[in-house]
């Protein structure tokens, strides 16, 4: 069981920074990742649609034979919550591991959230944190349009468009003088200059990719199912839209071409 691959999925590309993050924690485990870029976003849909698709994303990981599930998906790990009471693997989504990061980061007890529509109205990392720590105060800002800038590719620090956006989001939050801000769905650690620049150096900012790939890690050490391969591992993508457009976008969250490691799958046949 500990050489089978570690599945991770999320609605389209934004769980490739959780990928990303991964394959520097453990180089050496092979993982396959499915991206539902065919139904992307999930997070303006309902708590019923959220959870139909999140449980058909993890049987399809399921049937590659995966030894674990990782919902790099801020929506599905807020809206599915029973998703890991009904996997045979261990599971983690991305708002434990991020609240918890948080809550030790933060010197002000003044953090902020920000994540699609459905996570922030499910106050699912608000929860978390307050559960951890009642002495915290937390802000949230739902920003669906950070979504599509970085899956059409606006994603630079300098771009107007970029800039504009990010302030008009994040400009309640500057006021209420946060030193913590999560971000809370897995597509904006690849604006994270753009909203640093904005925010400042010393609000620090909490990637879920990051804190999610530490989080599987230790799940694995601890249950014995970390690789004991010496060789870099390997990566496959399955998506359910068209492998070209995922090619020119992959690029962007993974910093590399992907090429012959992506094949389309078509979760309703
Ligand atoms: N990756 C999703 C998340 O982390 C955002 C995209 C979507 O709305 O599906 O919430």
């Amino acid at each position: 069981m500990s050489e089978n691959a570690i599945g991770i999925f999320d609605s389209g590309l934004g769980g490739l920074t959780a990928v990303k993050q991964l394959t520097q924690v453990l180089p050496n485990e092979n993982i396959i990742y499915f991206g539902d870029t065919a139904r992307v976003p999930y997070g303006t849909r309902s708590r019923s649609t959220i959870v139909k698709y999140a449980e058909q994303d993890a049987d399809f990981l399921l049937s590659q034979g995966v030894k674990m599930v990782i919902a790099a998906c801020g929506t599905v790990s807020s809206v599915a919550t029973g998703l890991a009471d009904e996997l045979p693997v261990p599971f983690t989504g991305v708002v434990i591991p991020t609240a918890t990061a948080a809550v030790r980061a933060t010197r002000n007890g003044r953090v902020g959230v920000i994540g699609t529509s459905a996570t922030v109205q499910s106050g699912s990392y608000k929860k978390e944190i307050l559960r951890q720590s009642c002495d915290i105060t937390v802000y949230q800002q739902d920003c669906p349009l950070f979504v599509s800038l970085v899956e059409n590719g606006f994603v630079s620090a300098d771009d107007d468009i970029v800039k504009l956006v990010v302030e008009r989001y994040l400009a309640p939050m500057k006021k209420q003088k946060i030193d913590t801000l999560i971000l809370g769905c897995t597509h904006f650690p690849i604006i994270a200059d753009a909203i640093s620049q904005y925010l400042g150096e010393n609000v620090t900012l909490i990637d879920s990719g990051r804190e999610t790939a530490l989080w599987a890690a230790d799940i694995l050490q601890k249950q014995g199912l970390l690789s004991r391969s010496n060789t870099p591992g390997s990566c496959h993508y399955y998506v359910s839209d068209t492998v070209d457009d995922f090619r020119r976008t992959a690029e962007i969250f993974l910093g590399r071409t992907v090429a012959r490691e992506v094949s389309h799958i078509d979760l309703n046949t």
